[in-house]
């Protein structure tokens, strides 16, 4: 609906009032059985009152269902944990009872193909047109089978890790996978897609790190030989083995690799996104948080339901010393108003008595989402 871009539009620009006018103007024209036009009509309106608490739901949701996973890769944390956490049940109807609001939802793990019956979920949510499924995967745990049916849901973007364009590399980082299976399902995507004429979009993760950055350009060669449409480069965080940690040089060095990159993808018709903080705005630094322009919308759009009952608007916003656990169990919707998400908005408004909540190190490009 035009009124309703015309609002995202404005929101985007920091011209709330503006966005206001058309929130009254047609507040009361959409169908009451529209609920999710309204809700994200309220949900806009909401950004540009500048409001903490909301009435709207949540737009988007990222599920860790659970964090099994039988690989070690070096900068990740998996064999620190018990692999004892899974999505309560009751979280799930929860999850259920939003799809009618959702633009969309993020799945992961673990390892998310590792859950059984992973596929029928995606299949069911299907039936929301509206809503885009993410699906954050090793792409190792998966078989022809299964990547057929992937191939004829709709709406859907697999975001693979891919941290090295050769078996050495890839390996090296990725203990306990093969080169060649990721290879052979990749192509099966391919085939299959072909095939279903579906249109899933394919996204390739790759962290930065010691053992892989001089494969930052091979990875726009790779992406582009084998049909992805974008990459997402991420700077390590917490790893347990300083595989993130840089001298300057060579940070100026991946810095500049990345310039090429961007370069490179354009000429592709790759996406491209950087999470890389020097190449970021840095935008949860307190000194640019302004009162006039929201730097960031995602406490007002997203909710990330993280592994052991943690929750914020997305991983990256955890603070080390601040982690978020809903010991209390409480309901999703007592989770998006609850003090934390009430914080980062308050935060992000500028109030003064609010304590620094955001991660000064936040990488995230948060205006992309719309
Ligand atoms: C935790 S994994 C879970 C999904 C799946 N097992 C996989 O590897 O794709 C989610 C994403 O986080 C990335 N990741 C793992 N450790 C990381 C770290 N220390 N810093 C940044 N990203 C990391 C992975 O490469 C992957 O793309
Ligand atoms: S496959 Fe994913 S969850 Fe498993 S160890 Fe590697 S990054 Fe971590
Ligand atoms: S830490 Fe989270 S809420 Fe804060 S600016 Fe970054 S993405 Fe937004």
């Amino acid at each position: 609906m035009e009124a309703m871009l015309k609002m995202q539009i404005y929101n985007h620009l920091g011209q709330y009032d503006m966005s206001k006018e058309i929130y009254e103007q047609y507040q009361n024209i959409i169908p009451e059985d529209n609920v999710y036009l309204k809700n994200k009509f309220l949900n806009e309106y909401e950004l540009s009152a500048k409001k903490f608490i909301l009435d709207s739901k949540p737009r988007n949701l990222q599920v860790v269902l659970f964090d099994k996973c039988q690989f070690n890769c070096i900068m990740c944390n998996q064999k620190e944990k018990k692999h004892n956490y899974s999505l309560p049940e009751q979280y799930m109807e929860e999850i259920a009872d939003l799809f009618p609001y959702l633009d969309s939802i993020t799945w992961q793990g673990g390892e998310i193909f590792l859950w059984e019956d992973f596929v029928k979920i995606l299949q069911n949510v299907a039936v929301y047109k509206q809503i885009s499924q993410n699906i954050v995967t090793n792409l190792q745990n998966i078989n022809k089978e299964t990547i057929k049916q992937l191939s004829q849901i709709p709406n859907i973007k697999l975001i693979i890790s891919v941290d090295g364009t050769n078996k050495e590399t890839y390996e090296q980082i990725r203990r306990g996978s093969s080169f060649k299976k990721l290879m052979e399902n990749i192509n099966l995507l391919n085939k299959y897609k072909l095939k279903y004429k579906s249109d899933m979009q394919m996204h390739i993760n790759f962290v930065i790190l010691k053992e892989n950055f001089n494969e930052i350009l091979n990875i726009v060669d790779f992406a582009k030989t084998h049909n992805f449409n974008g990459i997402t480069f991420n700077e390590c965080i917490s790893t347990p083995d300083y595989s993130n940690v840089f001298g300057r040089e060579t940070r100026s060095k991946i810095e500049r690799m990345l310039d090429f990159a961007v370069v490179k993808a354009a000429k592709e018709n790759i996406c491209l996104t950087i999470h890389y903080s020097s190449k970021a705005s840095n935008i949860a630094k307190s000194e640019n948080i302004k009162k006039d322009i929201l730097i960031c919308k995602l406490p007002w759009y997203k909710l990330l339901l993280g592994e052991d009952y943690t929750f914020a608007p997305e991983c990256t916003c955890f603070k080390r010393e601040n982690y978020y656990i809903n010991k209390n169990k409480l309901t999703i919707s007592d989770m998006w108003n609850s003090g934390t998400m009430q914080n980062y908005r308050k935060h992000i408004i500028g109030l003064k008595e609010n304590k620094k909540i955001c991660n000064s190190n936040c990488r995230l490009y948060t205006n992309s989402y719309f």
